[in-house]
């Protein structure tokens, strides 16, 4: 059941049961973090494996300080600047937080969400939510409550109503130290942005396949169930594919022959614009009846390296 019932989302989440959840990236799948059972149900209901952490959503700087070890000064400066917002924190974490939520490490990614109504939410309870993205594994993160309606609607108790997210990508996770910061995902803050607030570069710590730290880095990821092929050439891609039912997703003003379904992430080269379009874009290109969904890569800067990131994971095999 969609609705906007904070205090029916409130009551059922402390119970132990699941709620989906508005945030400015995309919707969580949210469940009672100190809840052990409760957690378990989420990896349950999106069929992920365990191996796989969660990132625990938390109302302020202050609750957060409550389930680590230490919180670095580099850490306390960026979550000052940035929360609410879609930067999530590696740090060490205490006792308090279930092995369950950080897959067994000792490292516990936080984030404050920035949507009014979560934020009240997390008021109207006193503990911190556990959320993935409210996507079965694999799958496109949702943007929208009809999205998790769509896949995860006879799973969960709840599903909280707050528009369309205003990001549209998932949170970038920041590895910080006293020494180190490196980033471990990209996503809706970008890294030229952090790189101008700190003055300094930050490196890339993308986590792969074998050992996955952050699993968000799996290979095939975000993906849609039909083909899709990212090209270099759309022109010629789509002269290739003669004679089969294509789909295009593109960026900036470009037209394409008229009978081609194509859905443009922004006329006007935005990427936050894009951004905001690329998942429910790419849902909707899902269910088009096309055989074979051609798109091209957006600019390789601000929110496009994150965009890009998961063009390419969508489009790998
Ligand atoms: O914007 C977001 O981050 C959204 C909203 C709902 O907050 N959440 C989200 O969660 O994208 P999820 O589970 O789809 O992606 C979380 C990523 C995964 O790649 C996971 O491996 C990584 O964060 N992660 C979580 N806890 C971690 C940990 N303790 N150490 C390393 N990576 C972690
Ligand atoms: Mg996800």
């Amino acid at each position: 059941m969609i609705g906007s019932d904070i205090r029916l989302a409130a009551s059922n989440l402390k119970l132990g049961l699941t709620v989906g959840i508005p945030t400015e990236t995309v919707y969580g799948l949210a469940a009672n973090a100190l809840n052990e059972d409760a957690v378990i149900s989420i990896f349950k209901i999106k069929n992920r494996p365990f191996f796989d952490p969660l990132i625990m959503h938390v109302r302020d700087i202050e609750q957060a300080k409550e389930y680590v070890k230490d919180f670095p000064e580099t850490a306390q400066k960026l979550a000052i600047k940035y929360w609410p917002g879609p930067l999530t924190l590696l740090l060490k974490k205490n006792d308090k937080v279930p092995d369950i939520v950080t897959s067994g490490s000792e490292f516990v990614a936080i984030r404050v969400p920035n949507h009014p109504i979560t934020l009240k939410l997390l008021e109207a309870i006193d503990f911190p939510l556990a959320a993935p993205s409210a996507n079965p594994f694999g799958y496109i993160s949702p943007t929208r409550a009809e999205h998790v309606e769509k896949q995860l609607g006879n799973k969960v108790s709840y599903i909280l109503d707050g528009g369309i997210s205003s990001v549209g990508l998932e949170s970038t996770i920041l590895k910080v130290s006293d020494k180190d910061i490196s980033i471990a995902r990209l996503g809706g803050l970008s890294k030229e942005e952090i790189e101008e607030f700190l003055g300094k570069e930050i490196g890339m710590q993308l986590h792969l396949n074998s050992n996955p730290q952050a699993p968000g880095q799996l290979d095939k990821h975000y993906s849609p169930e039909n083909r899709f092929i990212l090209s270099d050439n759309l022109e010629l891609s789509i002269n290739a594919h003669k004679g089969k039912k294509i789909a295009l997703l593109t960026f900036g003003d470009k037209h394409f022959d008229e009978t081609i379904f194509q859905l443009n992430l922004s006329k006007s080269g935005d990427l936050h614009e894009a951004a905001r379009n690329l998942f429910h874009y790419m849902r909707l290109l899902d269910i088009s009846g096309a055989e074979i969904i051609l798109s091209e890569e957006v600019p390789n800067f601000d929110l496009g390296l994150a965009i890009n990131d998961r063009l390419r994971r969508a489009a790998s095999k």
